[in-house]
């Protein structure tokens, strides 16, 4: 590096994936910045269920020579079978065992919580980024100077930075305090019909090698997953594309105890078979709980002068594209890439930054005409019809003709759907 490269102060709003992401990429391209990552919760969030590395990101996680160690830590799941209401199972789809045409259960399956670990191992030993749990932003004022003066809510004095980037979720405080409420005031939310709850639960007999998906009426989902920890990753969800079902749930989400949250799923759940009992046993005694609201996150525009949005603050695709955390890692890999093009000109790298990624993510965001109500009908025939078609193409002479259902949903494509620019000179 050339003596003259700038020494960046640069602050991320976020520890999940984006933020910690950000950070390594940043200390490769232009190690002369100074980066500080807040995260709100006293420590690093790691719940959550597998979350699938595909097609562009697989190349970046190699470049950061992480691919390794995802591997040793691949979820134990094999494929997926759709399981009928009697609790047999009708469809199964066994993970393809190739990169470029991944099958519901990808090659890189591995927990959130683990990659999340993962990238924060990597980062937190670098002498020029700091971490700050417990903490978040309250204000930030962009001066005449380009200088961003940011307030914090706890322990961080008054301070500026060169750049501010909100990598903080799909609920993101940090777009709100720049970018306001969005034009039609629904906080830049797509929504999709669809209320989850995620958390872990002991694996019993009935558990076995697949993640497991049950449908029942009413737009109700469980799917249980296998990890690598001898536990089970449960996912239930409610449906409906009519969105007046979840007016409770939703202030509950904002002003409720997690009492009245899960009584509200234990109410919805009330008769859909299976496991549920078992599931519902499972949600109350668990200590990661986590629940949210199935949304994307669409906005005309992720910079304004010196601060970013990244990952899902700024275009969450949601769960259902399969595709958060990958698209995560590439819009943090092409916004420090560009930065370390332009360092003198910050606005210039993050209009760079968006005009490079935006054609990706408007990919990763297209989901599959009808989602996610088609995946979860609200009639017994609907389910009877659903667990039909994924029985034809779960036949061994159906998948050759995967290419098809692919072209339809853009995350089980192939790497190479779009490819991410190189940058910087040391790369491996
Ligand atoms: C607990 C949890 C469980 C999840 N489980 C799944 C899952 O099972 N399947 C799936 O597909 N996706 C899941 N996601 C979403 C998934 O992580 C993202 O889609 C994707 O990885 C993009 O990551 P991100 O870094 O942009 O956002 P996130 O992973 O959501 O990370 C955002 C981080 O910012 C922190 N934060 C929030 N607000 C502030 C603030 N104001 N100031 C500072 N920090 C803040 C959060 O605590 C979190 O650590 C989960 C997210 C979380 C937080
Ligand atoms: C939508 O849901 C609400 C609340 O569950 C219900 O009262 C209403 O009748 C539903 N509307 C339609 C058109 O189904």
């Amino acid at each position: 590096m050339s003596t003259s490269a700038p020494s960046l102060h640069i602050l991320i709003a976020g520890s999940g994936i984006a933020g910690p992401c950000l950070a390594f990429w940043l200390h490769r391209f232009q190690p002369s910045s100074q980066i500080t990552i807040l995260e709100r919760s006293p420590e690093l969030r790691l719940g959550g269920q597998a979350i699938d590395l595909r097609s562009a990101a697989v190349p970046i996680v190699e470049r950061m020579g992480l691919l390794g160690k995802v591997r040793e830590k691949t979820t134990t799941e094999v494929g997926m079978e759709f399981v009928y209401a009697d609790g047999k199972t009708k469809a199964t789809f066994p993970a393809s065992g190739n990169a470029e045409q991944q099958s519901m259960t990808s090659e890189f399956e591995i927990l959130r919580g683990d990659m999340a670990k993962l990238l924060y191992d990597e980062t937190k030993h670098l002498e020029s980024v700091k971490y700050v749990f417990d903490e978040m932003i309250i204000a930030v004022e962009e001066k005449d100077s380009g200088k961003i003066e940011v307030t914090f809510q706890n322990s961080l004095p008054r301070l500026e930075f060169d750049l501010v980037v909100g990598a903080d979720g799909m609920m993101s405080r940090t777009r709100r305090l720049v970018f306001g409420h969005g034009p039609k005031n629904d906080d830049y939310l797509y929504r999709l019909g669809q209320y989850s709850a995620l958390f872990t639960m002991q694996r019993t007999e009935e558990d076995t090698k697949f993640a497991q998906w049950y449908n029942a009426p009413k737009g109700r989902l469980v799917l249980l997953r296998p990890d690598q920890y001898g536990t089970t990753r449960a996912y239930i969800s409610v449906t409906d594309g009519n969105l007046s079902r979840f007016d409770e749930i939703d202030r509950l989400l904002q002003e409720g105890t997690r009492e009245q949250q899960q009584a509200w799923f234990e109410r919805e759940f009330q008769g859909a078979g299976w496991q549920t009992d078992r599931v519902m046993r499972g949600m109350k005694e668990a200590d990661d709980y986590y629940i949210q609201q199935i949304a994307q996150v669409r906005m005309d525009t992720w910079v304004k002068g010196h601060v970013a949005l990244v990952g899902d603050a700024a275009y969450c695709p949601s769960p259902i594209s399969g595709v958060g955390t990958g698209a995560a890692i590439v819009g943090a890999y092409v916004l420090a890439g560009e930065i370390s093009k332009s360092p003198t000109d910050i606005p210039y790298a993050l209009s760079q930054y968006e005009k490079v990624a935006r054609p990706f993510v408007d990919k990763v965001q297209k989901l599959v005409p009808g989602t996610p109500q088609i995946a979860n009908p609200q009639t017994e025939w609907g389910i009877k019809l659903f667990n039909t078609v994924a029985g034809v193409l779960s036949h061994p002479f159906a998948k050759r003709f995967g290419s098809i259902v692919y072209s339809w949903i853009p995350a089980m494509g192939p790497t190479t759907i779009w490819s991410p620019p190189e940058y910087g000179r040391a790369e491996t």
